[in-house]
């Protein structure tokens, strides 16, 4: 992608965007000493862990690991490929990019704009006549729905009247052409050519992403038999699996949670009291996307409480497993959503219901025990079998017992009873364990690993190092070689700086390296920003590659006294004893 433009035009851009700058728009910054801080926008975090160095003209978070320069920065930020967000910061600059250099991608980043914009000009549009006389019906519903006038603005809900052509008009006297129209889904073609409205006589729920663009629309009739709620069809801009509905407003509060429910008017109506942490699938089942995008923070699931929805809540807890999201249950009683909970309960309930909210495993054992005759001897031994099941798969021996002593009080069954099933599966499994700890046992051990870690830090420090100065390059180009590093993308980095002066690059050596290693810029600002403001840029990198050299040496020495070889062993102390 990055072919598209030439060298010299990307560091054009690059010179014309500071870093600083473009990040300040996204992010406070705080100066501490000579170095810039701030909360990482990437993640949700309240100790600021993520720098950008005005020297390097890198950004790198230590919390989550998102790094890189002005262009990657631009890319996370607004959803952008490389050359659309090149453009961004083109256009930033006034500085324009040649004409026939990436022109498709120009016109569909165009193209997406003006879909954005004509969006808004929609949501404006059913706004206006929602509060117009036609939309009286729909201003009763809402009203009969306990959504106050605040609540409908912040959510920009408006109203689709009937009609074929209500907002065709409308949209085309704005300028905007059929074919945009039918495109964002907002009209349908017949196969006769002929174009009209998809939303009519519905509630319009804009759905926002989190940068706050309008990507789609959700309708809700009032009544009848018709489906009862309608999506935009997927478009250029749209694309449901891969956002939430109520994320834009969540990811400001601050409770540090997530709480997902089911239903668009779920997030609504626990926005409007106060729990503004609501988000929603919204018309999808739950996607890996999504889970992505709320994993960084524990998330409270607040599922519906039939049958699909207790469903919808494995299916979401399997697919946060892989992202290790902290997760808990909320349950509701007597009602069947958060909705029809805090209408009928209130907002200080539902804190309550926060508080109150269960582990995972509390939920399922509670679910295994729901509708169940413990009277019935083969209803709880069936049940014994799966609750045995579930707590076989903690491996924190306290907590496994928790949970057996309240699965015993609340069945009468005997601890023992339980632990002795839950020995019973464990057994089945011992097979998948052994191997297991057989991998532990001939594996890395912790003091290895705490070695490969002091390694890889020294390594990271002395690439930085080398990458501010020409000097630390002339003082170790010899004396270091691809068999100092420890680890692939450092041996990379190592080659491409060594290029960079010995071929004498133009830019920076930072620019040289994010051309070079495309697709590795969070691994590069990992490794540059890995040590800060050093004023004394040679000894820190004598002091690194001296760590270096302890660590290799450390590692020679300790397979040599694994494998029993006491000449290697008697060598290696005497020619430590040789270097000081
Ligand atoms: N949904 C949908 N199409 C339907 C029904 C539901 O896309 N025919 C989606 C909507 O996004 C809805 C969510 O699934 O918000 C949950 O459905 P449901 O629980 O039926 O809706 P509620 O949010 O409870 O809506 P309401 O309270 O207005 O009935
Ligand atoms: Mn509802």
């Amino acid at each position: 992608m990055a072919a598209y433009y030439s060298d010299e035009i990307v560091s054009e851009v690059l010179q014309a965007n500071d870093i600083v700058d473009i990040v300040s728009g996204y992010v406070r910054l705080k100066r501490t000493g000579s170095s810039l801080m701030g909360c990482c926008p990437f993640h949700r975090e309240k100790t600021p862990s993520f720098h950008v160095s005005a020297d390097k003209q890198l950004y790198h978070c230590f919390g989550c690991g998102a790094g890189g320069g002005v262009i990657q920065f631009i890319m996370n930020a607004e959803g952008l490929d490389f050359p659309d967000a090149l453009r961004f910061l083109a256009d930033r600059a006034g500085i324009r990019l040649p004409e026939n250099d990436g022109s498709r991608d120009e016109e569909k980043y165009k193209r997406k704009h003006k879909m954005y914009e004509m969006n808004k000009d929609a949501a404006r549009y059913f706004r206006e006549c929602l509060l117009s006389p036609e939309g009286k019906v729909a201003q009763e519903y809402l009203t009969k729905r306990q959504l106050d006038g605040k609540t409908i603005a912040a959510f920009g809900l408006g109203w689709a009247p009937g009609g074929w052509d209500g907002l065709l008009k409308n949209l085309r006297d704005k300028g905007y052409d059929r074919s945009l129209l039918v495109d964002a889904g907002l009209c349908i073609m017949n196969d006769k050519g002929h174009v009209y409205d998809r939303f009519r006589e519905r509630v319009m729920f804009p759905i926002f992403d989190v940068r706050g663009n309008i990507t789609g629309f959700t309708g809700r009739i009032l009544s009848g038999d018709a489906a009862k709620y309608m999506n935009s069809p997927e478009s250029m801009v749209f694309d449901k699996g891969k956002n939430l509905y109520g994320l834009n407003l969540a990811k400001k509060s601050t409770r540090g949670y997530y709480i997902l429910v089911e239903g668009n008017m779920d997030v609504i109506s626990l926005h409007q009291a106060g729990i503004n942490a609501a988000v929603a699938a919204c018309g999808t089942a739950f996607t890996r996307d999504q889970a992505k995008l709320l994993s960084k923070s524990p998330v409270y699931l607040c599922f519906d409480s039939d049958g699909a929805g207790q469903k919808a809540l494995e299916r979401a807890a399997e697919i946060f497993k892989e992202f290790e999201t902290p997760l808990k249950v909320i349950e509701m009683p007597d009602v069947k959503d958060p909705d029809d909970f805090i209408k009928k309960y209130g907002a200080e309930a539902f804190e309550t219901l926060i508080k109150k909210a269960k582990t995972l495993t509390e939920h399922r054992m509670d679910m295994l025990l729901r509708g169940i005759d413990l009277n019935d001897t083969a209803q709880k031994i069936e049940m014994l079998g799966k609750a045995s099941k579930l707590f076989s798969g903690i491996s924190n021996a306290v907590e496994r017992e928790v949970y057996v002593t309240r699965l015993s009080a609340k069945t009468g069954i005997s601890p023992d009873a339980i632990n002795s099933e839950i020995r019973k599966t464990n057994a089945k499994n011992v097979r998948k364990e052994v191997s297991a700890d057989l991998r532990k046992a001939v594996g890395v051990g912790t003091e290895v690993r705490k070695q490969n870690k002091r390694r890889q830090v020294a390594e990271a420090g002395f690439l930085a190092m080398l990458s501010e100065s020409s000097k630390v390059y002339t003082q170790f180009a010899d004396k270091f070689g691809e068999d100092s590093f420890s680890e692939e993308i450092h041996r990379q980095i190592f080659n491409h700086i060594c290029t960079y002066y010995k071929e004498e690059k133009q830019g920076t050596c930072q620019e040289y390296l994010m051309g070079a290693m495309p697709g590795h810029e969070r691994e590069i600002s990992t490794v540059l920003m890995s040590v800060q403001n050093v004023s004394d840029t040679i000894r820190a990198a004598q002091d690194f590659a001296q760590a270096i050299e302890n660590e290799i040496f450390n590692e020679k020495l300790q397979k040599a006294q694994a494998e029993g070889n006491l000449q290697l062993i008697s060598e290696l102390l005497k020619s430590r004893k040789q270097n000081g």
